[in-house]
């Protein structure tokens, strides 16, 4: 059967990659609605070769729409999925609006692909960070269990937007020149401080919460919970913004309920769905941002015991957190969601 696929926020960094992902993969696509804001209405974008025409989102853009792929913020989430949803369609949510919902399933096709089938209307896609960790993360889970995870992010800027890589580029060109460039977004736009990001890192992703942690930490503390339907573990996240344009880095130290062979590690890892081992530190083998970005996979090198709890492990996670981290999982979750239909 073919569908009909609106992507609301088509314009912006996330919603660039849906569509690179649409093309590439295997949806049968009958229409594709472009949506944005009434600033871009009127844009066009190609798409398998032909140019399509970016239309402001209104409630009524999603009549006759099967699957929608929201991207386009929180706020904008909350206003169009219910329009969407009482219209037909299944919204794949990008945005935080949803995810802690009970009665929304919180979806990485390689981890709990089997919640997706619990929808009823909204499926939300994880923050950045928390999927490719759950990724690298799920096959150790299986096998042994977690009691503690402890998590330091190094994330690329495109996590803040399109606007946030323009930030970086024009900073780090002004900074060379000895001039002060735009601070107008990082760390958080809406923020009323801004400090540069080009030469420097800020421990600050999204907004502060009462607890002290930032909101980014906060998600990654609760929907790795969620995804593996396990309260008890144990999960803490300290999230650095660093002058990288695409692909975040994490170091992951994970406490597991048993003693652990090494190498049995390190080939649940090679056997993970979603995941490549990049593990070699005598020959300088690890992942980097630069090499894995415009990939889909989850990228897991520096695999190490730690040197004092025998069952403290140490691993580098690196992956793209506009493809796995927001645009290829929400696109994998659209499959899945055509192939059940067809059943
Ligand atoms: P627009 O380009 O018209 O502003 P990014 O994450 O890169 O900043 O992109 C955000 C995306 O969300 C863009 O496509 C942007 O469209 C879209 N967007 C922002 N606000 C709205 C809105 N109120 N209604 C619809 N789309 C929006």
């Amino acid at each position: 059967r073919e569908v009909t696929v609106a992507v609301l926020g088509a314009t912006g960094a996330v919603g660039e990659q849906i569509l690179r992902n649409l093309e590439e993969r295997s949806i049968p696509i009958k229409e594709l609605r472009l949506l944005a804001s009434a600033r871009s209405a009127g844009k066009k974008v190609r798409f398998k070769g032909e140019e399509v025409e970016v239309q402001e989102a209104t409630p009524e853009s999603f009549e006759g729409v099967d699957i929608a792929l929201f991207s386009a913020g929180g706020g904008v989430s909350e206003k169009f999925a219910p329009e969407a949803v009482k219209r037909g369609a299944v919204v794949v949510d990008n945005t935080n609006a949803f995810r802690m919902d009970p009665e929304v399933p919180l979806v990485v096709p390689e981890v709990n692909g089997d919640q997706i089938r619990h929808h009823k209307g909204i499926i939300a896609n994880p923050n950045c960070s928390t999927i490719q960790m759950v990724v690298a993360l799920k096959p150790l889970f299986d096998r042994f269990g977690f009691d503690r995870v402890i998590v330091s992010t190094y994330q690329a800027v495109s996590g803040s937007g399109a606007q946030a890589m323009e930030e970086l580029t024009e900073q780090s060109r002004a900074a060379l020149e000895g001039r002060q460039g735009p601070r107008e977004i990082m760390p958080v736009g809406k923020l009323s401080k801004h400090y540069p990001i080009a030469f420097n890192t800020i421990p600050q992703c999204d907004v502060a919460q009462d607890n002290g942690y930032t909101l980014e930490e906060m998600k990654m503390i609760r929907e790795t919970k969620k995804i593996f339907d396990d309260e008890s573990i144990g999960v803490t996240a300290t999230c650095v913004r660093v002058p990288v344009f695409r692909g975040h880095s994490e170091s992951v130290y994970v406490e597991l309920k048993e003693e652990f062979d090494l190498a049995e590690v390190r080939q649940i890892l090679k056997e993970g769905e979603g995941i490549i081992l990049q593990d070699d530190i005598a020959n300088q083998e690890y992942p980097m941002p630069l090499d894995t970005s415009g990939r889909d996979e989850v990228f897991v090198g520096r695999v190490r015991k730690d040197t004092v709890n025998s069952r403290g492990l140490n691993l580098w996670v690196v992956s793209d957190n506009l493809l796995k981290g927001a645009a290829t999982n929400a696109v994998q979750i659209a499959e899945k969601l055509v192939s059940q239909d067809s059943q």
